[in-house]
């Protein structure tokens, strides 16, 4: 082979391997938005207006058949680790404030391969992986800075947080702002989702476009505490009930911020090689003005309002833009999708559960993951009240019953979920079952076909059946089964639950701010 061939193959080759990347790595913007539901985003034809989403998603992909995890700690865990819960302890709950944890340190994180990769990497926003000790913050664990909150459930404007802690019997209130690893004053009475939309244009800004930059931007926006400036939630007038009001207020502030860092990245000449990932954590709190009508349950449950994300890629990069994608793809995908896509390597990771999604999402190839494990957590327990729990009881008889109807050994009064191309089987209690209505009707309407009791293994087409209407265990049994067989199999993997009692040591005092103590 002469030499032009040669590198004319060569070249070919890397192409093909690293797609359009080979020649200049992209810029990546990860945007996460916490408590997002799946009705919340006005191209879901939600009453919500958000008119930067909507056109960014419908110049780039839209993620149809995308799945995060039901609570915030688990997918952030996920979407930075590419593994699991069930490989890292942490299938149960969130970090709460006193728990002495985090994210086990001998795993690898997504900006720290970004780093290795040649990547300016920053952070701005919620982080809620572990903080216990400063081996734990973000800025040891792969950003260059960090500006944000530690944990969750601050005060939109203090930055306050309060937690019990209950070894002392005491209810302390401090600020939980950070900038890099120190205390963050002076910015109490801004608005966080304007707070942290500033400090990532500064980001965009500062940075030297000799390198590539890796932006993780996670709003605390629009979880709850219900607050927002009047002006976003002016033109929501229409809306009766005062919680959804300020939710769409809240959901309007952020579709701004997200328009005004579109914005930056384009005035700074980045946008051009740059990819955006819009992504919700989990299902919207129909308690606090979120809605994922018309799916069944809602955050914290295994139900699709649960953990069917809103989600989409926006990118100059992509090769099939203006397209919705319908291809089965996890939070727990990005790791190895950014990754590849900045040219980089993942072998230095712990066995990954994610997989690169480039050529799905960019090209319209088939999905290369057939399978998705939602969850396995055998101490599942959902305390948020859920009108009409009768049926939950039932689900507790009929397995005291016959608990080993199944040939599988799977213990099925476990909570656990699993995916596999269009079957979705759930045991255990999954979590507030109620198709909750349309925002503008009453939000605690229940479905009268609801009233079927809760069965401790069920059995979903979700492809013919998204809403979880039809249960249909007993027409497909050997479908079950190899469901069960496939949690055993997933269960035989996992390690066990770190879920430290709370740590009376973590008190900030009076004076002082939530962050690491040990
Ligand atoms: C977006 O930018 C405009 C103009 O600079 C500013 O007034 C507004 O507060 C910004 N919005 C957010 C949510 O940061
Ligand atoms: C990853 O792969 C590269 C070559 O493809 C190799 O040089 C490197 O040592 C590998 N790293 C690990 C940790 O296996
Ligand atoms: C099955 O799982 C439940 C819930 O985690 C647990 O309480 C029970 O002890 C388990 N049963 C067996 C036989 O392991
Ligand atoms: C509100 O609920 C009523 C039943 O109570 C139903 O007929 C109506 O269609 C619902 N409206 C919407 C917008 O879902």
């Amino acid at each position: 082979m002469d030499e032009t061939r040669c590198f004319l193959v060569l070249a070919v080759f890397l192409r093909s391997v690293s797609g359009v990347f080979a020649a200049k790595q992209p810029n990546i913007v990860f945007v996460l938005a916490d408590d997002f539901g799946w009705f919340d985003v006005g191209y879901h034809k939600s009453e919500i207006r958000t008119p930067n989403l909507d056109s960014l998603s419908a110049g780039g992909v839209r993620l149809e058949n995308y799945y995060v995890q039901p609570i915030c700690t688990p997918s952030r865990n996920q979407l930075l680790t590419g593994r699991y819960q069930i490989h890292t302890g942490m299938q149960h709950q969130i970090i709460w404030p006193c728990q002495p944890y985090c994210v086990p340190l001998d795993e690898k994180l997504l900006p720290q391969l970004m780093k290795e990769a040649g990547y300016a990497t920053h952070m701005v926003g919620k982080w809620h992986l572990g903080m216990y000790k400063k081996d734990c913050l973000p800025t040891r664990r792969g950003f260059d800075t960090y500006f944000g909150y530690l944990m969750g459930s601050e005060d939109y404007n203090t930055h306050v947080r309060c937690s019990n802690i209950p070894p002392l019997d005491l209810n302390r209130c401090a600020l939980d702002l950070r900038d890099g690893e120190e205390v963050a004053t002076g910015y109490e009475g801004v608005y966080s989702t304007e707070l942290f939309s500033k400090k990532a244009i500064n980001v965009i800004e500062k940075h030297n476009p000799n390198k590539p930059l890796f932006l993780y931007l996670a709003f605390q926006a629009v979880h709850a505490p219900l607050q927002v400036p009047d002006h976003y939630m002016a033109p929501y007038d229409f809306i009766h009930d005062l919680n959804r009001r300020k939710y769409a207020g809240m959901v309007s502030a952020m579709d701004e911020a997200v328009g005004n860092i579109t914005r930056a990245l384009k005035q700074e000449g980045l946008w051009e090689n740059t990819i955006l990932v819009f992504s919700a954590d989990n299902g919207g709190q129909t308690l606090s003005g979120g809605s994922n009508w018309p799916l069944r349950g809602r955050k914290m449950s295994l139900w699709e309002g649960g953990i069917r994300g809103v989600g989409f890629v926006a990118s100059p990069l992509l090769e099939r833009p203006g397209t919705v994608s319908k291809e089965l793809i996890h939070i727990s995908d990005w790791l190895p999708t950014l990754v590849g896509a900045a040219g980089w390597k993942t072998n230095s990771t712990k066995p990954l559960d994610g997989f690169n999604m480039w050529n799905t999402i960019s090209k319209g190839f088939a999905s290369p993951r057939l399978e998705l494990l939602h969850n396995i957590d055998p101490l599942y327990v959902d305390t948020a009240p859920c009108p009409g729990t009768k049926s939950r009881f039932t689900l507790d008889q009929e397995y005291n019953k016959n608990p080993w109807t199944w040939k599988s050994g799977f213990n099925v009064s476990i909570h656990a979920a699993i995916r596999h191309s269009e079957w979705k089987l759930l045991t255990g209690y999954p979590g507030c079952d109620v198709w909750f209505p349309r925002p503008e009707n009453n939000s605690f309407y229940r479905d009268s076909s609801s009233d079927e009791p809760l069965k401790p293994v069920m059995l979903f087409n979700i492809e013919d059946d998204p809403e979880e209407r039809n249960e249909v265990s007993a027409l497909y049994p050997s479908v079950v089964e190899s469901l069960l067989d496939r949690l055993t199999h997933y269960q035989k993997s996992a390690v066990p639950i770190n879920y430290p009692d709370p740590d009376p040591k973590c008190d900030p005092g009076p004076d002082g701010a939530w962050g690491p103590w040990a």
